[in-house]
């Protein structure tokens, strides 16, 4: 078993391990001073991703610095509208802006880009090569329905009414969107896979907005239709799904998409989940990342309440969602204590 030393991948495969893996979604990025100098050397956060020895140096600091047993691919999910043929911006302090919004033109206006896609394929053959063989590699994209309500609205929206709005109004149109961002990503996670990843994460981080029915047909459909073709291509790569938000509806999501592990935001009661979700479904996370800010005691409390709830099942320690950028450094460091211990 060449994979057997990765503890990551053999809890994702439902394996035991003798001690409980932890990685953070967002480990790669402005908490860490090496990221923030190679930053305002290189420029903008997309001149970093499009360049791929900057962007395996990045996926690789937090590795070296505090050791996790996942390192993630240093990219965004927004790449893929950007290989789709729309524009993409980061202004500092505004998030991401993409044109032209779909809202506007419609998916048709679009002329593809995919050489936009080569240098992330670059990043994971050379983070592949300097990675310790005990770090689990993970690849990722956005899920449909998250990556397209940045692409109708052209930009981060509170509550994705621009999206939810298109898809009531016109399901044919919307539909159109989301069967395109389902087959642009199995192709681009499979090709993640043969440069070099061991497992893939679905990030959905706006599949709380929806009503039952839309949650249906808008997330767990093409969800469930990208890891079977996906599992039909590679069917020993773990797929972790992370619809943060979906509180009640997670069961159904873990049900009904073939995921093989399932990511837990902050707001999801562990002690639930652990009922809830099926017995042998290794569960990730689900640490409030303001806690792991807090520090000292109350991240004492917190992280073994989370420990405790998933004793009887694989379970992958990490945060509910993204670390802040403002989070001290020695509150990783308690953590990862607290947690290997
Ligand atoms: O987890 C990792 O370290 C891997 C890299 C990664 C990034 N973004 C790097 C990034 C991953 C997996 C993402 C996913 C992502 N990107 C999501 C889904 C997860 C989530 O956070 O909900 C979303 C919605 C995006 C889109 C996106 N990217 C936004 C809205 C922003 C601006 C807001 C922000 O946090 O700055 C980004 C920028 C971004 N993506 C940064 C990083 C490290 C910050 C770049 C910088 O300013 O240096």
């Amino acid at each position: 078993m060449p994979d057997s030393n990765k503890l990551l991948l053999t809890a994702l495969n439902g394996g035991k391990t003798e001690r409980k893996p932890v990685w953070l979604m967002r480990q790669a990025g402005r908490y860490l001073p090496e990221y923030r100098a190679l930053r305002e050397a290189k420029g903008g956060f997309l001149d970093l991703v499009y360049d791929p020895d900057a962007a395996a140096e990045i996926t690789l600091q937090p590795i070296r610095r505090f050791g996790f047993d996942g390192a993630i691919l240093f990219s965004d999910i927004l790449i893929v509208p950007h290989a789709m043929g729309q524009d993409l911006r980061f202004e500092a302090g505004e998030g991401p802006r993409l044109s032209p919004p779909l809202i506007d033109s419609g998916l048709t206006a679009l002329n593809a880009v995919p050489s936009r896609l080569e240098p992330i394929f670059e990043t994971v053959e050379k983070v592949k090569q300097a990675l310790p063989a005990e770090t689990t590699f993970l690849g990722f994209a956005g899920s449909p329905w998250t990556v397209a309500t940045y692409m109708v609205a052209g930009q981060g929206s509170r509550d994705q009414s621009e999206a939810r709005r298109l898809a009531y109004r016109d399901p044919a149109a919307f539909g159109a969107i989301i069967a395109a961002l389902v087959e642009q990503t199995i192709d681009y996670l499979s090709r993640q896979v043969k440069a070099g990843v061991d497992a893939v994460q679905l990030f959905d981080s706006w599949s709380g907005s929806l009503s039952p029915d839309q949650f249906e047909r808008w997330v767990i459909a093409p969800t469930a239709a990208i890891v079977a073709a996906f599992k039909s291509r590679h069917p020993e790569v773990p797929v972790i799904g992370f619809p943060k938000g979906a509180g009640g509806k997670l069961p159904a999501y873990a049900r009904e998409t073939g995921i093989d592990a399932i990511g837990l935001d902050e707001t999801v009661d562990p002690h639930w989940a652990a009922a809830a979700l099926p017995r042998d479904l290794p569960i990730q996370g689900n640490l409030d990342p303001l806690a792991l800010i807090a520090g000292g005691e109350m991240l004492e409390k917190a992280v073994a309440r989370i420990i405790s709830a998933f004793e009887e099942r694989p379970h992958i320690f990490n945060l509910g969602h993204g670390i802040l950028p403002d989070t001290p450094l020695s509150h990783v460091e308690q953590l990862l204590k607290l947690v290997r211990r």
